[in-house]
């Protein structure tokens, strides 16, 4: 039998999740920190709102519990909640934004995991969250070269207590971690190794080789997928959101045995986010 093939037999299983996420109400872009972002292109915030909510509802109508943070004004990027912060087990671990565009975003955040019983850490070191932290299993994938600096890496793992795994990006157009790995089964079960999808060329070659010992089942997706932000979908075990662009992945992801949902971001894509910009994982308080 195929790898192919033995993962077709593969039940996968959704788990409920708890997401955060920011009515795209101010978004726009009007300043540039990332390859994607030209502010001399037109931005519609009424389709912004519109395609979000398209997200909002599918999270909702699949199971998951959606928690909202109210939106500031003059922080276009604030619907990028993946940036708010990194939680596990009830403690929040605060972003540090690499530009000063983002920084008063930082307290908002820090207000609302406080509010919500989150035990919250303020940061010594620059940070972008969960965009550049990924749980997996029990360990931390952890991504530096553009936004998070590896001095965070640190932090994170002595917040947590757990295993960080440094990967290198390369590429300026996958500047965060959750624009070149998706996690596609956060609980790894028992004699399997963990299910992700990368983009290899995102990575420097040591990276690549760290991935490819501890991944040897994860799937590779192409450029053309990676290029339109494939990766940068949720998954809860079993349904994988993603984006209509992802054709590849969206094959890939059905040959072992996951659901794909598509949903088009294109405006949100804009300011260089996509679906799992837009969703921050809560784990654990309430
Ligand atoms: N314009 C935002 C920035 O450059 C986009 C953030 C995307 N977020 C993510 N988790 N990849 O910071």
């Amino acid at each position: 039998m195929s790898t192919t093939e033995a993962a077709a037999t593969t039940t996968r299983t959704a788990h409920r999740r708890r997401y955060l996420m920011c009515r795209p109400e101010h978004f726009t872009v009007n300043y540039s920190i990332n390859p994607w972002m030209e502010p001399a292109k037109p931005t519609d915030t009424a389709k912004a709102v519109a395609q979000w909510q398209k997200l909002y509802d599918l999270y909702l109508e699949l199971g998951h519990e959606v928690e909202l943070i109210e939106p500031l004004a003059g922080y276009p990027d604030m619907v990028y909640t993946a940036n708010g912060g990194f939680l596990i087990d009830g403690r929040a671990y605060v972003p540090k934004f690499r530009f000063e565009e983002r920084a008063g975003e930082a307290p908002a955040f820090a207000d609302w995991f406080r509010a919500h019983g989150y035990d919250t850490v303020i940061p010594e070191e620059v940070n972008e969250g969960e965009g550049d932290f990924l749980l997996v299993g029990d360990v931390i994938l952890a991504g530096t070269g553009f936004r998070s600096t590896g001095d965070s890496h640190r932090e994170v793992g002595e917040v947590f207590g757990r295993e960080v795994v440094s990967l290198n990006l390369v590429d300026p157009r996958f500047y965060h971690l959750d624009t070149a790995i998706a996690v596609l089964d956060p609980v790894v079960a028992e004699g399997q190794s963990a299910n992700i999808a990368y983009l290899s060329g995102a990575f420097d070659d040591a990276s690549r080789a760290v991935l490819e010992e501890r991944f040897p089942d994860a799937i590779l997706v192409s450029d053309e997928d990676g290029s339109v932000f494939g990766l940068n979908s949720a998954s809860d075990g079993y349904n994988v959101i993603i984006s209509p662009r992802a054709k590849g992945f969206e094959v890939q992801l059905r040959e072992r045995g996951y659901n794909p949902i598509l949903i088009d971001l294109s405006e949100l894509l804009l300011g260089g986010g996509g679906i799992k910009c837009c969703t921050l994982e809560l784990r654990g308080a309430k």
